[in-house]
């Protein structure tokens, strides 16, 4: 058998990536102008960051790192989500001595093995936002608001925000205890994973898909109801704050994260387009990460979009085509073609999107490729033209032509006249 990509990775092909492009431009506009800052982080971390930060007892520590030793016998890990290595950069670099709120963004790979399927990828890519520094309830509200405004700018309207509060660290040992004393005459019914998670992260059992164990957990105790008055009032301003921005929302009591660092608000926005992989941005509030992880006592909250699933809904939308003129070189000669590299170059330099035929072939099929290639011109040099220095410029939709001297092609008048504005 031939070489393939391996197992739950894919290849993004040029006309896929319009799409990653149009996309990415959305996000950072978007981004820009609420003051989010760039940051990239390695794609390969210690492993100890990624156990201490997402939690030892979560899926993605314990069966979907893709975990080595390099050759100094380091274990290292290919991130499986943006947010560990973005705090142990804000801890590293001292971005919190900057004072204020760090407002930070990402898009990169990430890895995690999973099983594949549509929508579900062992490399994927996240674009995600961190806001680093705030408490407020305020900070919860801009990033859910920017994450619908880039969903929105994506053609991707028919959105649910699924809203929740997970409390904080005390008032989910409380719940965790509360569900735990619940569950356990029921264990034995229970699906063979949520069994083996009752004791070591029993709140992920709220996430189950099995039916008879989403029955029993749909009589458990709720989580909201564990909140301490103070984590209450956290949760009703975001709310509110979310009605004076308008945006609907619909309260979860299970949605609990599969990352154990999350207080507070958790979020999901899902399209029910992509069945189970629905979700296609994830979030929430976690407070204690930046000091767990031996920074300062920093509360913070961001979220993050898987990009393949948010293209696998754009599919059907046709690319904006450039505004940029398009010309295609064709030549016969080696004197012609010579001077065809060398037109093709000054052009570009003056931010034209030139393509030089490299075929050797006929000027019949040289003509086919060019009316293929989505040019909106021709420039054709064959020896004649070579030995007068001038081209022929065809106009590929009317098929009309001019014949002009190369100098006259490179000048600002001549240009713009032949291809327009530039
Ligand atoms: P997460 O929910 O694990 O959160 O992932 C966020 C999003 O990444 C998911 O909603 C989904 O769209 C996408 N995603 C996750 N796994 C896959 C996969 N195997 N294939 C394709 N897409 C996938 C986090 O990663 C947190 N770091 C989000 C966050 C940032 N929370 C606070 N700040």
């Amino acid at each position: 058998m031939g070489l393939q990509a391996p197992r739950g990775t894919r290849d993004i092909l040029p006309a896929e990536r319009v799409y990653w492009q149009q996309l990415e431009e959305a996000a950072r506009q978007i981004l820009d102008r609420a003051a989010y800052r760039e940051i990239c982080t390695p794609i390969f971390e210690q492993t100890s960051l990624f156990e201490r930060g997402i939690g030892e007892a979560t899926d993605i520590v314990g069966k979907e790192m893709y975990t080595f030793q390099d050759r100094g016998d380091r274990s290292l890990t290919l991130r499986p989500e943006g947010t560990a290595g973005v705090v142990r950069a804000y801890i590293e670099h001292g971005l919190y001595s900057q004072g204020g709120v760090q407002r930070l963004w990402y898009l990169g790979p990430m890895f995690r093995y999973e099983r594949p399927q549509s929508g579900r990828y062992r490399q994927f890519h996240q674009l995600g936002v961190e806001v680093l520094g705030s408490a407020d309830p305020r900070a919860d509200a801009e990033v859910i608001a920017l994450a619908l405004d880039i969903l929105k700018a994506l053609g991707l309207e028919d959105v649910t925000l699924m809203l929740n509060s997970v409390g904080d660290r005390g008032d989910r040992a409380h719940y965790r205890q509360a569900l735990v004393d619940y569950l356990t005459p029921y264990a034995a019914d229970l699906d063979p994973d949520s069994q083996d998670r009752l004791h070591r992260n029993p709140l992920r059992i709220l996430d189950s898909k099995d039916p008879r164990t989403q029955a029993i957990v749909n009589e458990a105790p709720r989580l909201l109801d564990y909140l301490s008055a103070s984590s209450q009032q956290h949760f009703e301003q975001v709310q509110s704050l979310l009605e004076e921005l308008g945006i609907p929302y619909q309260i979860n009591p299970t949605l609990v994260r599969g990352l154990d660092y999350y207080t507070h608000t958790a979020f999901e926005f899902q399209q029910g387009r992509l069945g189970t992989e629905g979700t296609v941005c994830g979030g929430g509030r976690y407070d204690h990460l930046v000091e767990e992880l031996g920074g300062p006592a920093t509360p913070a909250i961001g979220w993050a979009m898987g990009l393949e699933r948010l293209i696998l809904l754009m599919g059907d939308r046709p690319a904006v085509p450039s505004s940029v003129p398009h010309l295609y070189v064709v030549t016969r000669g080696s004197s012609a073609e010579r001077q065809g590299l060398v037109l093709a170059q000054q052009l570009r330099h003056q931010g034209y999107i030139v393509e030089v035929d490299l075929s050797g072939s006929s000027f019949k099929n040289q003509l086919k490729r060019a009316n293929r290639s989505g040019a909106t011109h021709c420039l054709v040099i064959g020896e004649e033209e070579a030995a007068a220095q001038t081209v022929q410029v065809k106009w590929l939709a009317s098929g009309e032509q001019e014949q002009v001297s190369q100098a006259d092609l490179l000048s600002a008048a001549g240009r713009s006249r032949l291809f327009g504005e530039q």
